[in-house]
C-alpha cells in the first residue's frame, strides 16, 4: 500500500526510519546513521520564494559518488533530435504504436521536440513509451526537464529517490528535472505518453475571475513518503543530459533516500478530480480553460508550455456549435487521448493516438464531427467516458526522423477538412 502527503508544493517532512530525519536543522554534523545530507535545487538558490523549489535529501551514500558516464547505446529512439528536414506547415497524425519488449526506459520513443531544448532551458518534448519488461537493476533521470508522464494502457510503479508512485490511466505523474527512478509493471505491458517539460517548471495556473477554487485543485496532488531500497551491486544509472543519454555503474542502487523534507518532490493527480468549468450561456470557451498545469515562458500569459485536458462534461451552451470551432492559433499543439472519443474527431484519433497541429495550421473538426453538432439538437447533453489532452506550446513542434518515416503516420489526415459544403450567399 502505497502512502501520500497531499497538496502541490507543500514543504513536506517524511522519513522512512524513525529519527532519520534532522530536527531544526538542514544539514547536522553528524546525521542519524551516518546518512549523508544533500540538497536537491529544482530553481535557482535565489528564485523568489513562491517559485522556489528545493529539497534536502538523507541517504545511504551521496549521489555524488560515481564513475565517470559513457553514451548509452540502449533506447535507440529516444531523444535523437529533431528531423533537420525543412519542417512543412502539415497536420500530422499519429496511430498508436506497438509495445516492445523492451523496459520503459528502452522504449522510449521521442515524436516531437519543441523550443530550443534542455541548452536554453526551453520548450517541451513528447515522447512515447510501450513496455513489457520491469527496469531491473538501473534507474533513470532527465538533467534536461521535467517528466509529466500520462499512461494509456497498464499501470506503472515509479520508485523515485522520494518513494514509490502507483499510477493508471486516467492519472498523471510527474518526476522533477533530476530525480531518479525506475518503472515497474505491476499489470504487464504499458503505454503511454511523457511530456519532457525543458521550461520553468510546471505549477497550477492562475484562476482570475474563476476565484479561489476549481480546475486542478492543490489537495488533490499527491507525493509519497519516504521509501528506499538497499541494495548492493551492479546498478546502471542513465541520464539524459543535453539531448544525448550517458551511462554509469554506480555499484548501489540510488533509490536509497531514508528521509527528506522540502517542496521538490514527484507527484500524482487523479484527471477525474479535475473540477471541468465551462459556459452555462453560449459559445465554446477557449480551450484554457481547461489547463490543469502550465509553465510559463518569459512573456507574460504565453506560455512555453501548458497541459490541458478535455474531460467529462456537460455540454448545455446554448445556439452554440458546441464542439472545439474551427481556428488557427499562434500556440502550437500537439494531442493525445487516455481513453474514450475525442469529440472533434469522428474517427481516426484512438487512444494512444497523436496530432499535430503547429503554430497558424488551420483545424478543428472534421467533416463528419461539424454535420452532426450542426444539426443536434441542443439539449443538454452528458460528454462522457473521455479522456483527452493537449501539450501546447509557444514554440513549434519538431518531428524526429522516426516520426516522420514510421507507417504509424497517418497518411490521409488532411482528408479530415476534406468536403466541407461551400456557405450560399442570399
Ligand atoms: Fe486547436
Amino acid at each position: 500500500m502505497t502512502t501520500y502527503q497531499t497538496g502541490f508544493g507543500n514543504h513536506f517532512a517524511t522519513e522512512a526510519i524513525p529519527g532519520a530525519l534532522p530536527i531544526g536543522r538542514n544539514s547536522p554534523q553528524k546525521p542519524a546513521f551516518g546518512l549523508y545530507a544533500e540538497q536537491l535545487s529544482g530553481t535557482a538558490f535565489t528564485a523568489p520564494r513562491h517559485e522556489n523549489r528545493r529539497s534536502w535529501l538523507y541517504r545511504l551514500r551521496p549521489s555524488a559518488a560515481h564513475p565517470a558516464f559513457t553514451r548509452y547505446e540502449g533506447a535507440p529512439l529516444f531523444a535523437p533530435g529533431q528531423s533537420q528536414a525543412p519542417l512543412a506547415p502539415n497536420r500530422l497524425r499519429w496511430d498508436p504504436l506497438d509495445v516492445q519488449d523492451a523496459d520503459w526506459l528502452d522504449s522510449l520513443t521521442t515524436m516531437l521536440v519543441a523550443g530550443d531544448g534542455p541548452k536554453t532551458q526551453t520548450g517541451v518534448a513528447m515522447h512515447l513509451y510501450r513496455c513489457a519488461k520491469d527496469m531491473r537493476n538501473r534507474a533513470f533521470a532527465s538533467a534536461d526537464g521535467e517528466l509529466l508522464i500520462l499512461p494509456e494502457q497498464g499501470a506503472l510503479t515509479l520508485l523515485t529517490e522520494l518513494g514509490r508512485i502507483d499510477v493508471k490511466p486516467g492519472e498523471i505523474a510527474l518526476i522533477p528535472r533530476g530525480v531518479r527512478f525506475r518503472v515497474t509493471l505491476p499489470d504487464g505491458p504499458a503505454r503511454g505518453y511523457v511530456a519532457e517539460n525543458h521550461g520553468q517548471p510546471f505549477r497550477l495556473p492562475d484562476l482570475g475571475p474563476i476565484g479561489a477554487n476549481g480546475l486542478a485543485n492543490p489537495r488533490d496532488f499527491e507525493t509519497p513518503v519516504a521509501w528506499f531500497e538497499d541494495v548492493e551491486g551492479d546498478y546502471e544509472l542513465v541520464q539524459k543530459f543535453l539531448g544525448k543519454l550517458w551511462t554509469t555503474n554506480l555499484g548501489r542502487s540510488p533509490l536509497d533516500v531514508v528521509a527528506w523534507h522540502g517542496n521538490y518532490a514527484p507527484w500524482k493527480y487523479d484527471l477525474t478530480r479535475f473540477n471541468t468549468i465551462g459556459s452555462i450561456s453560449f459559445d465554446h470557451p477557449d480551450p484554457s480553460i481547461f489547463t490543469v498545469l502550465t509553465s510559463p515562458s518569459d512573456v507574460p500569459g504565453t506560455a512555453n508550455v501548458d497541459f490541458v485536458i478535455f474531460p467529462p462534461r456537460w455540454l448545455v451552451a446554448e445556439d452554440t456549435f458546441r464542439p472545439p470551432w474551427f481556428h488557427r492559433n499562434t500556440m502550437s499543439e500537439c494531442m493525445g487521448l487516455l481513453y474514450g472519443a475525442y469529440d472533434a474527431k469522428a474517427d481516426g484519433f484512438v487512444p494512444g493516438a497523436l496530432s499535430l497541429h503547429n503554430q497558424m495550421s488551420g483545424h478543428g473538426p472534421d467533416v463528419a464531427s461539424w454535420q452532426g453538432a450542426s444539426k443536434a439538437e441542443l439539449k443538454p447533453h452528458k460528454l462522457d467516458g473521455t479522456m483527452a489532452f493537449m501539450i501546447e506550446s509557444r514554440w513549434v513542434f519538431t518531428p524526429t526522423d522516426f516520426a516522420l518515416e514510421t507507417s504509424a503516420l497517418d497518411a490521409d489526415y488532411d482528408q479530415a477538412w476534406d468536403g466541407f459544403p461551400k456557405a450560399v450567399l442570399p
